[in-house]
């Protein structure tokens, strides 16, 4: 191939490193109001009365809006619509970040100054805020039990197979939040143009949602919503649903004063109102045979929703699916349950419910291979899928299915026996520094899965201008990921024409058709393949005009990089773009491509769950200060499944960024509520995430078994470049403090707490 595997300088890297870039907080328009939101401050409470009054005397104060001044709908959300917009009087406050106040004005000095002068009246209920307390149901968050969603697997006869098993490993597990962290928080700017229309900017991974919930709370048709990404700061599931419930304020202050309003979150309220990942406890009983296979797993998993259903549905499935690990397993009864508190609404965030499973099953796994004597990498490649094995929900796996590679990469590349000696010998000669070795292996569903088929679709427009130059525009975003590299590395492949004349643009809704959301490390494979058709369809129609034009036959022209060859001769494909568009030839085309149907039995979790599935290995070395507890991931060897690698850069950037993540989710992140339900950590100075000085040596070697429905085989990476990193990197600290931690993260704190517990 020309381009496709190859290194290429990111198409978008120049204008981000010159600063040219525009975030939303760089956009202004003539006329603009700044807007800020009244938030609720408690975390349980009956909304008394709202008190505007003194507020709206301030000068410069522009509106205040409540729930009376919205046009449409006063509720949002993406499965179950349980989340007002602004609470109403009389109404419940759920969370200290609910919002019962809109303001615009002028400028932030007064805004500042008046939503200080909103007073709220409101009675106060008994807050909960552990997920224990709220299964009990004693104290109810909405009119329904707390405990709102289940989902399950029942398959095989889990009760007599453990029973019989050889060793049954049972295990409670905990996580906790993690923070998306993205550089740019979220921001949104509407503008109502001379026809009553709104355009929206802002950063965000779902445009198409972004245009339902404006539409929703306006009452506008969606062809009066004009949704415009802008480049955007980083995402990673945080901006999947939250920007509509951003943009759903910001686009009723634009159509309430019809002036452009920018709304944009300071980083604390940013902590405050917007999703995380969902805190977890789970129960675990895994069953072993005596030479180390998996013979049943049998588990209950709690997933914190936060005071609203948003994503968490959906997330629960994701957690179902990947409860026993990248294994077989024919024996299998798990339930998950999504339950309300007083707190975040919960959302998605990279590995999307998945990441707490796996630390779980990961960890039994060690355990199960501590008690049984066998090698932790042995007890991992004994239990691997294969092709024609069957998932834990009996889906069987035809190809693509890289499991076992990836694990012996891994094992040669950290030349593992040799290893395991190094740290023997580490570890004898040091009293007070102990280091430790960890093992993980997962899998990964790529696209929405059997619950999501009907959002699992996607667009992609592409026009070949006269003068040979491509613009090309997808229904999926750019977030920092490189996906408009792999677009264009994709349409310069399948055209010829030279990478750097093709221009990826941001998403409109009112130009491409709804692609769903950006996520589920569905880009490549989804918009990917949706450029790969509109461009064998303009390619098509050039190598038929040229055959004809040079009266020879379609077989005789080849295309070449920049240029089409017929016969002997060569013609630049700038020349080829400039008779085709004077001789009427169509250059411009759309690309659609949709999910291949999965049949899958929801009542009992049984079938075919995700479209195909990636596979990853880590092995981690770490140390850890027995005096201090202070921990250090020392090096990292890691390789991936991800079928045919097509952007090789932003590959290996998934997989640098997504280790870091992991350690910081094993290691440093944790989120602190006090009794009443008011955030402590809304900064960075208190929520400790990893710096560049806590990055590992990170040695990777893929796996390329190719996926027959990818776009030149590609499945995905975004999510399980970070799943596979907290589990391995757990499984070191546990090693090197021979203490088996159930807990994430594990702070320096931790260690040293267990350290006490176990007397040494
Ligand atoms: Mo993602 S967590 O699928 O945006």
């Amino acid at each position: 191939m020309k381009i496709v595997g190859k290194k290429i300088r990111r198409v978008d890297g120049s204008e981000k490193a010159y600063g040219n870039s525009r975030y939303s907080a760089d956009y202004r328009f003539d006329r603009m109001l700044v807007c800020g939101v009244k938030r609720a401050g408690v975390a349980h409470a009956i909304l008394k009365k709202i008190d505007t009054a003194s507020a709206e005397r301030i000068d410069g104060i522009v509106k205040i809006a409540t729930y009376v001044d919205v046009p449409g709908e006063n509720n949002l959300g993406l499965v179950i619509d349980d989340m007002p917009l602004l609470v109403p009087e009389g109404g419940k406050i759920r969370y200290e970040g609910d919002a019962v106040a809109l303001v615009v004005a002028e400028d932030e000095d007064v805004l500042e100054e008046a939503l200080e002068k909103i007073e709220i009246d409101y009675e106060p209920l008994e807050v909960v805020l552990d997920m224990r307390k709220a299964i009990e149901d004693r104290v109810k968050i909405h009119d329904t039990s707390n405990v709102r969603f289940h989902r399950k697997i029942r398959r095989g006869n889990v009760e007599k197979v453990l029973k019989e098993s050889y060793i049954v490993v049972s295990m409670d597990f905990e996580t906790g939040y993690q923070e998306h962290a993205y550089l740019e928080t979220q921001g949104i700017l509407s503008v109502v143009e001379d026809d009553g229309s709104i355009t929206i900017y802002g950063s965000m991974q779902c445009p198409f949602y972004v245009r339902e919930h404006v539409s929703r709370i306006l009452g506008l048709p969606q062809n009066m919503v004009n949704v415009v990404q802008v480049e955007t700061g980083g995402a990673f599931g945080g901006k999947e649903d939250v920007p509509s419930y951003v943009a759903a304020k910001s686009a009723l202050m634009a159509y309430l004063t019809k002036r452009p309003v920018k709304l944009i979150y300071r980083r604390e309220e940013d902590f405050i109102e917007t999703s995380k990942r969902h805190p977890s406890f789970s129960h675990y009983d895994v069953g072993f045979s005596k030479d180390g296979k998996i013979t049943a797993v049998k588990a209950q998993i709690y997933l914190d929703m936060g005071a609203y259903a948003t994503l968490s549905p959906i997330v629960m499935y994701r957690t179902l699916i990947h409860s026993c690990g990248a294994y077989k397993v024919d024996n299998v009864h798990v339930d998950v349950y999504g339950v309300y508190t007083n707190k975040v609404p919960s959302g998605a965030f990279r590995g999307f419910g998945s990441p707490q499973v796996l630390f779980a099953i990961e960890t039994i796994m060690d355990e199960a291979a501590k008690r049984l004597g066998i090698d932790r990498w042995d007890i991992r490649y004994i239990n691997a899928l294969d092709v024609g094995d069957e998932t834990s929900t009996g889906q069987r796996l035809d190809h693509s299915v890289g499991a076992k590679k990836t694990l012996l990469n891994v094992k040669e590349m950290s030349n593992y026996e040799k290893l395991k000696k190094e740290v023997e010998e580490f570890n004898a000669r040091n009293k007070y520094k102990k280091r430790g070795i960890g093992v993980s292996h997962i899998f990964y569903g790529v696209s929405l899965g059997a619950g999501g088929q009907h959002l699992d679709a996607s667009g992609a427009e592409v026009h070949v201008h006269p003068d040979g130059s491509v613009t090309i525009m997808i229904g999926g975003t750019e977030m920092g990921q490189g996906a408009r590299t792999t677009m264009a590395m994709i349409a310069s492949e399948i055209l010829g024409q030279r990478i750097e004349k093709i221009r990826v643009l941001k998403p409109q809704t009112s130009i491409v058709q709804d692609s769903g959301p950006t996520v589920a490390s569905r880009t490549t494979l989804f918009s990917g393949n949706a450029v790969k058709i509109a461009c064998e369809k303009i390619r098509d129609r050039m190598v038929k005009y040229l055959a004809g034009r040079f009266g020879v036959p379609e077989s005789d022209v080849s295309i070449e990089y920049g240029y089409y060859r017929v016969g002997n001769e060569k013609i630049e494909f700038d020349e080829i773009a400039k008779m085709c568009d004077s001789s009427n030839v169509k250059l411009f085309e759309v690309g659609w491509f949709v999910s291949p149907k999965l049949n899958f039995d929801m009542e009992n979790g049984v079938g075919e769950a995700y479209i195909t599935y990636t596979y990853a290995s880590q092995i981690t070395l770490a140390e850890v200060d027995l005096l201090t507890g202070k921990e250090k991931v020392l090096e990292v060897w890691v390789s991936h499944d991800v079928g045919k690698i097509i952007n090789l850069d932003g590959v290996v950037g998934q997989i640098h960024g997504g280790t870091v993540q992991g350690i910081g989710y094993a290691l440093y992140e944790k989120l602190v509520y006090d009794e009443d339900g008011k955030m402590l950590t809304t900064n960075f100075n208190n929520y400790t995430i990893p710096t560049i000085k806590d990055v590992p040596r990170i040695h990777i070697k893929m796996v390329e078994e190719e996926y027959k429905e990818g776009p030149f085989g590609a499945k995905g990476i975004g999510e399980p470049s970070l799943m596979v990193s907290p589990p391995s990197v757990a499984s070191a600290i546990s090693d090197a403090v021979k203490v088996r931690f159930t807990r994430l993260p594990i702070t320096p704190e931790e260690v040293i707490l267990k350290l006490t517990e176990r007397g040494g």
